[in-house]
């Protein structure tokens, strides 16, 4: 009897510890898993991140993101240098990460009128080459670079900011020689490289009324002439007070009227006062503390500020995961950020969704925690 007893007691105990212990067990969430019934979640890779030199910043790369997008060794200056020149050190890096990880790998960026390299629209005179040199160039181009990474890079950025916020086209040379026909080759020659490759167009300020006009126009173009083009990417370089969060709405469901998926492709928030160039502040000292305000650290009051427009944003995002396929943050933790230094140089800002000791913002622990909970009023 008495044995029996302390059968029982054992028995007991044992459940219990395993009771205790099963949330241990449980997988902590992560930004993947918590959206992967939403959309992908991205984030741009620097050099030292590709190269796994910045060690703290590949363990939140792997732990929380299923997508990678490199942030700069794939633009023409970095990867094409000279014609018949290619520099594809970093870049194959940087694909084998995507694909050691499971990653859905984004290639950034095919035609770009900045980070250029020097000779690609140009002659030995610097003159502007002719159209059809222009179209070889472009060719050979894209198919050397597409072509590379056919069926591993599965999505890309074919064309980056070429139309400008009042809907016109961007005066690049590219635009100079080529006209409007240059953004239609450029998605041709892409999908003529690898045809299962997803292509999308990339720009900034997609808020703006006039770009959303001329976007909207350009796919609806592209699809009738038979062009593939499966996303708008609209970069989401935020800042406190802009753009208004209606207006980015509307641009979402603007270009998903087109039928083709929308990308969140480069999403930061600068914590920092808009630039004014032309604020007459005589001492250059306060000049320099207005424009860097927070040396040290964010103050609570703005990083609140900060946190529930980022819980805004994402909230959107959520909403209308039904046409959003992915988001990427540009840039792991808020010393990664370009921000740092833009628009003007030596700023410490705070834009990213990581701080500089690797920790997760409030609002990216908000939805750790309650996943989704964020969209509670949806
Ligand atoms: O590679 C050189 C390096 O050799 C040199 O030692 C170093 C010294 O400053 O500069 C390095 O190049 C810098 C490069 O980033 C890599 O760090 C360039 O000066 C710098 O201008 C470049 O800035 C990038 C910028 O695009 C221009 O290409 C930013 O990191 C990158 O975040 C930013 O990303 C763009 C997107 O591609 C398109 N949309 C806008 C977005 C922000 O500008």
């Amino acid at each position: 009897m008495k044995n029996k007893r302390i059968l029982v007691i054992i028995f007991v105990c044992a459940a219990l510890c395993v009771y205790a212990a099963k949330p241990l067990l449980l997988e902590e969430p992560t930004l993947k898993s918590v959206l992967s019934s939403k959309f992908l979640i991205g984030v741009a890779l620097n050099s030292a991140q590709i190269t796994g030199c910045d060690t703290n910043a590949v363990k939140i790369i792997k732990r929380h993101f299923n997508s990678v997008v490199a942030e700069n060794c794939m633009k023409c200056q970095a990867i094409h240098p000279e014609e018949n020149r290619y520099d594809f050190r970093l870049a194959d890096k940087f694909v084998k990460f995507g694909e050691d990880n499971n990653m859905f790998i984004i290639g950034h960026c095919l035609i770009w009128h900045s980070q250029l390299a020097l000779w690609f629209c140009v002659d030995k005179n610097g003159e502007n080459v002719s159209p059809e040199i222009l179209k070889t160039r472009m060719k050979n181009h894209i198919y050397t670079i597409v072509g590379r990474y056919k069926g591993r890079v599965k999505g890309w950025d074919v064309v980056n900011e070429a139309i400008m916020e009042d809907g016109s086209y961007r005066r690049s040379r590219f635009y100079e020689i080529l006209g409007e026909d240059f953004i239609p080759l450029a998605f041709q020659y892409a999908h003529e490289a690898d045809p299962d490759a997803e292509l999308y167009y990339n720009d900034y300020n997609m808020h703006a009324t006039g770009k959303r006009n001329a976007v909207v126009k350009l796919v609806n173009e592209m699809k009738t002439k038979g062009l593939r083009i499966d996303a708008v990417g609209m970069q989401g370089h935020l800042g406190m007070d802009y753009p208004i969060l209606k207006d980015f709405e509307q641009s979402i469901l603007a270009y998903a009227s087109t039928g083709v998926n929308v990308m969140i492709t480069e999403w930061d928030m600068s914590a920092l006062p808009a630039v004014n160039h032309t604020a007459n502040i005589s001492d250059t000292l306060a000049y320099k503390k207005v424009l860097n305000p927070y040396p040290d650290f964010l103050p609570d009051s703005v990083s609140k500020r900060w946190n529930s427009k980022m819980a805004d944003y994402m909230n959107l995002f959520i909403k209308y995961s039904n046409v959003i396929s992915r988001i990427t943050a540009w840039g792991v933790s808020d010393g990664d950020s370009w921000k740092n230094g833009f628009p003007v140089r030596g700023r410490k800002d705070y834009a990213l969704l990581f701080n500089r000791k690797y920790q997760p913002k409030e609002f990216v622990k908000k939805l750790l925690k309650e996943p989704l909970k964020l969209d509670r009023d949806k």
